[in-house]
């Protein structure tokens, strides 16, 4: 028998010597370790049956039951392994249950290939994160970085290689429940957000025991689900295909994402599993990318109910020859594909480049010099829900809130309250915050508004009472919050959604708060006591009946672990308030689709003249637009100056403004710049956010902040569905957020 796994060893410290040697030559360096990896790619290939190469495309979920160490798999898969069928797991995790698993791979299988451990590692592992919407929401690529990081730090001491994040959809739909996952409705934001995930995941070398690969999902074009349905039909034009949905995803593969998963959905007609356009066109000879493509769960063997194959073998046959190398659970590469590659409908090249794919994430993730990767119960120990990762999550959590509304300085509340009130149904709940894709986590972790309000301020008389579910339509504990309002100086009322009401099939068809919690909140207000309405949820929330009762909105989205402690910073002033939105809120649910990057029209909305496009029935606007976000104190903008008025479509353009602090805090302003190109080819968004920056400045201060926008960022998809920087006059907005801003001009010249 062969001993692969020693033909690999070798060549590898061929590579490390070489390494070594080139150490000064860093690029050197990375083309002897490509050539190394090619080499010992091919022999463990040349080495391996037609089944045994099939099982490296194979990656089934481990059971559901969950055992002190991490989740355990069956004995049906523990056979598998031994025989070569099985190349990766998920949902697997635990360093004892994953090194006796991988053991069997390495030590018992003929082959020895070692298994790649995947999990949706989404917004933390052990210590819970902000949903990645919130996160989003800092428009801090430093501080989403440092969330992906230490998830990756924990998740890989306990044997995890991989992680299905992020999730990089632009969702334009907040009824689609997937958009607590991703980073909202922006392009641009959405690619920043892409980026740093997967550095913060990846590490600078997927080698280092506590990097994980990134996946980026869910290609493509998963949030354009009709009417925000999950797993629906999408249909859009390849323009917007290429200008909005796509650039997330070539901002992550840029990043380095070692995966990519093919989405559920169909677009126009064909399904994105079984997309040769999508997945070979676009993805490997146009954007050259050379990791390897998961489906979705299933995601093949649901061809057959799209309707474009008949059986599951025709599902196989579509799926591996449009470009996805790995199944994930659906069982028709493993029961089909060898049939399919002795009957020539899969060539043996097409099958040979699949496996070639996964082998090298194998070798790049270092899993042939060491199959378990560190991972140890120590490391776990040591690394798990450390105080340095609370402490981030903390950090990340309060930077994540977006302040709404503050009548009257409301907010921050003095440390001296003497009595307090703190009502309703997510106010005290560790259950929810926690969000959708929580992964291994624990809720009783979870810190309260209730703990962390009586934990800011001791002294106080902190009262109590939960007022109604957050579901259903029992209003009897409404009487004890009045009761509760009435005997304190402020209420802290924490209202929203249910973790399950976001996330995958998680769709809702309001987006009103759910069950009697807008009548908590009228019957609250009308105490005249000054309510403070705290919001937890995993979309924007259309708000306009609960704007007008309370004073101030602080939107607190599902912040994880640390949920109680981030708010009260904020809340008590310790954090002034810096978040922004990733997405438009609208006013009534049925304003959606709102986003802030939309097309003019011939008619473009007036709100009094009839005959616009606009409902007859509410403003035109969103409630909060995309960007908007207040702070402790107020900045003003002035003297917008186009540095460079005209520039050629190779040049960057350069922007200045004055910025002041007008107030009297010291806070950060995230300062957003945003084009028009006025005359098009074709039809062009009214605006687009293309660079922002985030000023820290101090009461009085005035700055002079400069941004630059290189004019290859102007390029958008043309009718020949090729990029093109057109000639031509340019607003530039550069303000705090989508509907504000002082403006000027440039022109791109011609060529
Ligand atoms: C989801 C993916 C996820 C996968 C594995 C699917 O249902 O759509 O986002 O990565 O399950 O858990």
């Amino acid at each position: 028998m062969r001993h692969i796994l020693c033909v690999v060893l070798c060549v590898t410290s061929a590579i490390l010597s070489t390494c070594t040697t080139s150490a000064q030559r860093p690029e050197g360096k990375q083309s002897a370790r490509a050539v190394g990896m090619e080499h010992a790619v091919d022999s463990i290939l040349a080495g391996l049956t037609l089944q045994e190469k099939i099982g490296q495309l194979v990656q089934y979920t481990g059971g559901w039951s969950t055992g002190p160490t991490g989740r355990s798999i069956n004995q049906e898969q523990r056979t598998n392994i031994k025989e070569g069928m099985v190349g990766s797991l998920l949902n697997v995790y635990g360093s004892t249950v994953t090194r006796d698993l991988q053991r069997i791979a390495v030590e018992e299988s003929r082959a020895r290939i070692p298994l790649v451990f995947g999990l949706d590692v989404i917004h933390g592992f052990k210590t819970t994160f902000p949903i990645p919407l919130a996160e989003a929401a800092t428009w801090d690529a430093s501080a989403v970085e440092l969330s992906a990081r230490v998830s990756a730090a924990e998740a890989s001491s306990s044997g995890i290689h991989w992680t299905f994040a992020p999730m990089v959809d632009i969702a334009r739909d907040p009824r689609w429940g997937r958009i607590a996952e991703g980073s909202g409705e922006d392009p641009y934001l959405g690619s920043v957000m892409a980026a740093a995930r997967v550095r913060g995941f990846q590490g600078r070398d997927l080698a280092d025991p506590s990097a994980i690969m990134a996946c980026a999902k869910h290609y493509a074009a998963y949030g354009g689900a009709e009417g925000g349905r999950d797993y629906n039909t999408v249909d859009i034009s390849e323009m917007t295909l290429r200008d909005v949905y796509l650039p997330p995803f070539k901002a992550a593969l840029d990043a380095g994402a070692g995966t990519f998963m093919a989405s559920f959905n169909e677009i126009g007609g064909v399904p994105s599993s079984g997309s040769h356009f999508l997945l070979t066109t676009i993805l490997r000879n146009e954007w050259k990318f050379e990791g390897f493509v998961v489906s979705d769960w299933n995601s093949i063997g649901e061809l057959v109910q799209h309707g474009t194959a008949a059986t599951p073998a025709d599902a196989a046959e579509q799926a591996v020859n449009a470009g996805v190398d790995m199944d994930m659970e659906s069982r028709c590469y493993r029961d089909h594909l060898q049939s399919l590659v002795e009957q020539g409908r899969v060539s043996k090249a097409t099958l040979d480049a699949s496996v070639r794919r996964v082998l090298r994430m194998k070798y790049r993730l270092g899993l042939f010099i060491d199959p378990y990767r560190a991972s140890t119960p120590e490391r776990e120990a040591q690394v798990h829900r450390s105080a340095g990762n609370v402490m981030a999550a903390r950090a990340i959590a309060r930077k994540a809130i977006v302040l709404l509304k503050n009548e009257g300085n409301v907010l921050p509340l003095a440390r001296t309250l003497k009595t307090v009130a703190v009502i309703g149904p997510l106010a005290h709940n560790h259950a929810d915050p926690v969000g959708p894709w929580a992964g291994p986590t624990d809720t009783n972790y979870v810190v309260t508004l209730l703990e962390a309000v009586r934990e800011a301020i001791p002294a106080a008389r902190v009262l109590f009472a939960r007022g109604c579910g957050i579901d259903g339509t029992d209003t009897t504990g409404i009487a004890e919050a009045v009761a509760v309002a009435r005997q304190a100086e402020v209420v802290l009322l924490g209202a929203g959604e249910s973790r399950a009401m976001s996330g995958e099939a998680g769709s809702r068809s309001s987006l009103e708060l759910p069950g009697r919690q807008g009548d908590l909140i009228r019957a609250v207000a009308a105490t005249g006591k000054p309510v403070v309405l705290v919001l937890m949820n995993g979309r924007p929330l259309a708000l306009s009946r609960e704007e007008g009762q309370v004073p101030a909105i602080l939107e607190a989205w599902f912040l994880g672990h640390e949920t109680g402690h981030a708010i009260t910073d904020v809340v008590f002033g310790y954090h002034t308030p810096t978040g922004r939105l990733p997405v438009s809120f609208p006013r009534v649910t049925g304003q959606v689709p709102i986003y802030y990057n939309h097309k003019n029209t011939g008619r473009p909305a007036n709100d009094s003249v009839h005959f616009t496009s606009r409902y007859i029935d509410v403003p035109s606007s969103p409630l909060y637009p995309f960007g908007f976000g207040l702070t402790y104190t107020s900045f003003a903008y002035s003297d917008l100056t186009v540095i460079t008025p005209k520039v050629k479509a190779t040049d960057t353009i350069a922007v200045q403004i004055s910025l002041k602090n007008t107030g009297t805090r010291a806070s950060e302003e995230v300062v957003q710049l945003y084009v028009r190109d006025e005359v098009g080819s074709v039809t062009r968004p009214v605006r687009e956010l293309k660079a922002y920056k985030r000023i820290h400045l101090e009461p009085g201060q005035l700055t002079r902040v400069s941004l630059a926008l290189p004019a290859a960022d102007l390029a958008f998809t043309g009718i020949d569905n090729q990029p093109h920087v057109e000639p031509g006059m340019f607003t530039v907005y550069v303000g705090p957020n989508a509907a504000e801003g002082i403006e000027g001009r440039f022109e791109v010249a011609g060529p």
